[in-house]
């Protein structure tokens, strides 16, 4: 996976590598030159920073937006949380079961700090792994090694646009990260954006919050980070126009297991 393989989120044409050139004010930083769409985009540290999605609510953008700076700032205490740290011991293994070779073409979508990314670039897998916070992007570039620099490719981008072709993909992975996207309208975008990149036939597993009786359905983590917990019904309904689910288990606990095919 590679620059190469990256399109445009607004109008998936190609982009073009603009080094950045000498001048007399200094070296100008890389970027990268929509051929369709003109639109350009920094990349820091060898991470692109795509265009954001416009035409949103504005009460949606703003609980992204402020979802994103939390997530940016959050991004040094994430690695440290030790219930998490537990529950990937349980979590991985189920998600990542089956999953191996080089022929594995996957769009990680929420990556983070990298708790799954990692995981799959061990296991030989070509990774695009997308998400909003650019400090966790940078966390995780930092913890690829040199083999896993050329599988992996990291970009600044929203879930609702993975920057890829329709059906580069041969595995869609994504771990509680749609709990974390606050309208109904946009959770159907999200599995949609997901549908697209998948071939058919291909492969998606995710978990995502499940709602327990004991727990509120909906609500925001330390004031900024909205979630919303899903029942069954609910998330087999968003599902069901693209994927056959082939799993939807609870025995993770508070978080559902999903695995489904393209179809
Ligand atoms: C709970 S963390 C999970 C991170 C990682 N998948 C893991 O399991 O450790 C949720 C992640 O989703 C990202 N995220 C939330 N909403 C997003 C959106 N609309 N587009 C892209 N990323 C988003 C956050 O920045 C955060 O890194
Ligand atoms: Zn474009």
């Amino acid at each position: 996976m590679g620059i190469e393989d990256l399109r445009c989120p607004r109008d998936r044409a190609p982009l073009e590598f603009r080094p950045g050139l000498e001048s007399g004010a200094g070296r100008a930083s890389p970027t990268l030159l929509c051929t369709a769409c003109r639109w350009i985009s920094p990349l820091s540290n060898g991470i692109p920073d795509l265009p954001p999605p416009d035409g949103w609510e504005p009460d949606a953008a703003e609980t992204v937006r402020r979802e994103q700076a939390f997530r940016d700032d959050d991004s040094v205490r994430y690695d440290g949380m030790l219930g998490l740290r537990l529950f990937s011991r349980f979590e991985l293994p189920l998600l990542l079961s089956g999953l191996r070779g080089t022929e594995v073409r996957v769009a990680e979508v929420g990556c983070g700090t990298g708790r799954v990314t990692l995981r799959l670039a061990a296991l030989g897998a070509r990774v695009l792994a997308v998400d909003h916070s650019l400090a966790s992007l940078n966390r995780l570039q930092a913890k690829l090694s040199a083999p896993g620099r050329d599988a992996v490719q990291l970009v600044r981008s929203d879930a609702t646009q993975i920057p890829v072709a329709d059906g580069w993909a041969t595995h869609v992975v994504s771990a509680q990260l749609l709990e974390h996207v606050p309208t109904e309208a946009l959770r159907r975008r999200v599995i949609a954006e997901m549908a697209r990149v998948l071939r058919p036939g291909g492969r998606l597993a995710l978990t995502a919050y499940r709602a327990l009786p004991w727990l509120r359905q909906e609500g925001f983590h330390s004031g900024e980070l909205y979630f919303h917990r899903f029942r069954r019904e609910e998330l087999a309904r968003l599902l069901y126009p693209w994927f056959d689910v082939t799993t939807l288990t609870g025995r993770l606990g508070y978080v559902w297991l999903v695995r489904g095919r393209r179809r």
